[in-house]
């Protein structure tokens, strides 16, 4: 197993795990996730064993102090060899900082098993205004049209 950064070569292998978690972002637009993978403050982590890409990781971080974990996905059958726990930390050595921050819904079991204490977050969006439960990622997987 091999942890390194992602390079442009990872994309197909990183938008095979989006695809099979069913995560619409980076699937819309190849070009725009390579960029989003590669910008500025953004470390990108990937997996690779057998030749293939086995999980990703997404950060992004001030280099020193703080890190934000955007997205976090082990192939389903390489899960629970230690892949995901892998990625986070040298995803945060690489970085650079102290800790990670992170909003989810999911994965409460692998979070809760790292070092941690939790917080009550926020998603913040620039012209959301409708009932959590309507919240966009779960009306666009459930495939009807996005507020706006
Ligand atoms: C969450 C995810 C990345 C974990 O990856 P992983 O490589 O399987 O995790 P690890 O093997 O490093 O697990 C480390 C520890 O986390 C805990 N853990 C991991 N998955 C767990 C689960 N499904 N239920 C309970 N605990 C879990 C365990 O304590 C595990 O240690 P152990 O296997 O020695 O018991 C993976 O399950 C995944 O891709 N899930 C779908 C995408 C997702 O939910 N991403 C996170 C939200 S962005």
């Amino acid at each position: 197993m091999d942890i390194r950064r992602y390079a442009a070569a990872d994309l197909p292998g990183v938008l095979r795990l989006c695809a099979i978690e069913h995560w619409p972002s980076l699937l819309e637009d190849e070009a725009r996730a390579h960029r989003a993978l590669t910008a500025p403050g953004v470390t990108t982590m990937v997996a690779i064993g057998n030749g293939s890409l086995l999980g990703f990781a997404q950060l992004q971080g001030d280099g020193e102090i703080r890190a934000h974990l955007s997205l976090v996905a082990v192939d389903p059958a390489a899960r629970r060899r230690g892949i995901g726990r892998d990625l986070l930390t040298l995803g945060l050595r690489e970085a650079g900082g102290l800790r990670i921050d992170l909003i989810t819904n999911i994965a409460d079991g692998f979070y809760a098993s790292l070092p941690h204490f939790r917080l009550n977050g926020y998603r913040l969006y620039a012209d959301y205004s409708g009932p959590d439960r309507l919240r966009p990622e779960i009306v666009w997987k459930s495939g009807r049209k996005l507020p706006g």
